[in-house]
């Protein structure tokens, strides 16, 4: 079973200070070594993303989650800092030529800008994959959970990774002879490559923590509407937003004729469906009987987030 800490009363913005400073260290002192056995150049652009800065939002999705179910924040750990690796990997590849072709990423040159294309994507490559050696060895070693529920967890992300999730979303978005109704598009394409990790990382913390079928069912359902909300918020911060704060090229979107919710829905209307999918998401979680506290925070944060 998983180790219980004592009650926490504290407050849900100090809670999820603290789980991002832990996070945050954690992703500093495991890029502090390079493990025996991985290439100096690979570990180099490996770490180069993982460090180049990053709201952290999966890892911190992943612990609260556990956390509403008393596990402690170490236990958590190792999958919180997967669900990092895989996301990071994502966006290693999201910005190579053959896809977004974007020259900055977290206020950094992006990863093959200063690797060269063949170690950003290998570097994709090795982080999708070592994180879930890395995951099911830390949290086996904890001793905190059952084989069942690591592997199940573990399940859900590799799902949300693969072919119904990140890389056919990618797909959709990406390969012109993929495009569905014009309408539809940009939920099938926002739900399979951005909502299903962030569900996926809520729904694997409430697995550790032991949610049964129903409880289960509630987080992911927060984690859909929290993703859908997510990747709006995105497409409206590359019209409105600034490279100064997003750390990204705005204006991508349109110049490559991406279909978004902007550009479909407009402006005024891609707010009111990220507001919408906000709500939804506090519905979810309204019906979870657990220390929700600090994930209510989450939905309004994201809605009103400029980065
Ligand atoms: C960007 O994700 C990519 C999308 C799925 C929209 P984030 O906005 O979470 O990026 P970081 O991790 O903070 O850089
Ligand atoms: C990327 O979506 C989603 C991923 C799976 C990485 P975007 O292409 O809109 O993300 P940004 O705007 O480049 O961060
Ligand atoms: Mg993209
Ligand atoms: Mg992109
Ligand atoms: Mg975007």
């Amino acid at each position: 079973m998983a180790t219980k800490r004592p009650s926490p009363n504290d407050d849900p913005e100090a809670r999820i200070s603290e789980d991002r400073l832990f996070i945050e260290n954690a992703l500093l002192d495991l890029c502090d070594k390079n493990p025996p056995g991985i290439p100096q150049r690979l570990w180099d652009s490996m770490t180069y993303s993982l460090l180049a800065g990053g709201k952290r939002i999966r890892p911190l999705l992943c612990v609260l989650s556990g956390e509403a179910f008393g596990v402690s924040r170490e236990d958590l750990l190792p999958l919180a800092l997967a669900c990092e690796m895989i996301h990071t990997a994502s966006l290693i590849h999201d910005d190579l030529p053959e896809m977004d072709d974007a020259a900055l990423r977290r206020g950094k040159p992006s990863n093959h800008a200063v690797f060269g294309g063949s170690l950003a994507l290998l570097a994709g490559d090795a982080l999708f994959i070592w994180a879930f050696e890395y995951a099911r060895a830390g949290l086996l070693a904890s001793g905190a959970f059952s084989c069942h529920s690591i592997l199940e967890a573990l399940g859900v992300i590799l799902d949300a990774a693969g072919p119904f999730g990140i890389c056919g979303g990618q797909v959709l978005d990406t390969d012109p002879l993929s495009v569905g109704s014009r309408e539809e598009h940009p939920w099938t394409v926002a739900r399979s490559k951005t909502a299903v990790l962030l569900s996926a990382c809520v729904q694997a913390g409430a697995i550790l923590g032991g949610a049964g079928p129903e409880e289960r069912r509630l987080f992911a359902e927060f984690g859909d509407h929290l993703g859908a909300a997510f990747q709006i918020a995105d497409d409206i911060i590359d019209v409105t937003g600034q490279a100064s704060k997003t750390g990204k090229i705005p204006g991508k979107d349109s110049a490559q004729g991406k279909i978004t919710f902007v550009s479909v829905f407009g402006l005024e209307e891609a707010k009111r469906m990220a507001e919408e999918e906000t709500s939804l998401a506090q519905k979810a979680l309204s019906a979870i009987e657990r220390d929700v506290a600090a994930l209510e925070r989450f939905p309004e944060m994201l809605a009103g987030r400029d980065r």
